[in-house]
Formats: C-alpha cells, structure tokens, sequence
C-alpha cells in the first residue's frame, strides 16, 4: 500500500452524510489541535496499544531521513488512552492530509474516561488512523535505545522528532495515563541527549 492514504480515505470511507464525527487521537492528535472541533472528551480504545514504529516523510523527517511516529497495534487485553474530538465531516480534509503518510480511518468503539452524558453515551463510535505493517512507511519494531537513537537525529518540516515524544509523554502525564513504552523511550532519549551536551 503507498504511503499515500488521502485519496483511499476519502474512497474507502466517505462521511459527508453524517453530522458529525468522534475522532479517537493517540499521539501527535492528542496535543497538537491544529482542527475546528465541537468538543473534546478524554476517552480510550479496548484492544490496542501505541508504538513507535510508523516512519515520517512529512512530519518529523524527510523521505530521505524518515523520522519515527506513532501507530498502534493490536494488544488483546490492553486498553489505549487518548483524547476524542466531535468535529464536521468537512474537517477530515484537513486530517486526511496531515495523517497522509501511511494512515488509514477505520472506526471503532471509544469508551469514555470521564462521566459520560445524555449527548455522549459510553461506548460511542469514533475514528481513529491507524498504520498498519503493509504500508511503505512502515518501519517495525526496535529496542528502546534504537528508537530514541532515531527520534534524537530525525527532523522534518513540523520541527525535531524528539519534540513529538516530549510533548505527547508530557501529555500523557497530564491526563494521569502511564504508557511503559512512550516513557521508557523518552528516558533514553533525555539520557541520550544529556550525553552529547556533556
Ligand atoms: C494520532 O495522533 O492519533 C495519529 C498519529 C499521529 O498523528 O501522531
């Protein structure tokens, strides 16, 4: 599959005929709100877990120097705790470019953290982009230190890839959500980078 998502999602799965939409945010989604949205509720998926292992043409590095970005994968059991956004289907114009690099839509059911109300029953129905291993931009698994190593050198057009991991760990710490492998790979990316200013 090209790593070019924007026209398959919008074929695969148009949404002009609804009103609005959850969207379900794991990474950058959760801290960077660059999107119009109606509201936004704290909310997570059942089935899945984050990794840094999707690469980054556009982003956080370059089709040359690909940067490493989140995707999730399947984990039975485990839940995944994120940010939802109601918005208007006209947004995903926007989303689909900015998710263009290997991401697909595909709904799921989002519970929420909090309370939910009249107007947000538990579980709803959300969007959430996923890049899976047939994508080109894939890149897999890799040992902690690895990773950090990647996202210490990787730079793109949105700014450094370590500035992508620090926001979203500093995110995750403000919803009260511990992730084990975003916290285990921004302590070796702040030892790393405390080496090299030694
Ligand atoms: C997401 O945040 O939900 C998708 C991955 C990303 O843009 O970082």
């Amino acid at each position: 599959m090209s790593h070019n998502t924007i026209s398959l999602n919008q074929q695969r799965q148009p949404l002009e005929h609804l009103e609005s939409v959850w969207l379900f945010g794991y990474g950058s989604l959760i801290y960077k709100t660059d999107f119009p949205y109606l509201q936004r509720k704290p909310a997570f998926i059942y089935g899945w877990q984050r990794r840094f292992w999707q690469g980054s043409h556009d982003h956080r590095g370059t089709p040359q120097a690909p940067g490493r970005v989140l995707t999730l994968i399947e984990a039975p059991g485990e839940r995944c705790v994120g940010m939802a956004y109601q918005v208007t289907p006209d947004t995903f114009e926007h989303l689909d470019h900015r998710e263009k690099n290997g991401y697909l839509r595909v709904f799921t059911e989002l519970h929420w953290l909090d309370e939910p109300s009249q107007n947000t029953p538990s579980p709803s129905t959300g969007l959430v982009y996923l890049a899976s291993a047939d994508n080109e931009a894939y890149l897999g698994p890799d040992s902690d230190e690895a990773i950090a190593a990647h996202i210490a050198r990787s730079q793109g057009p949105s700014g450094p890839n370590s500035e992508y991991l620090l926001k979203l760990a500093q995110a995750l710490r403000e919803m009260n959500e511990h992730d084990e492998h975003v916290f285990a790979i921004e302590q070796q990316l702040l030892k790393q980078l405390n080496q090299l200013c030694r």
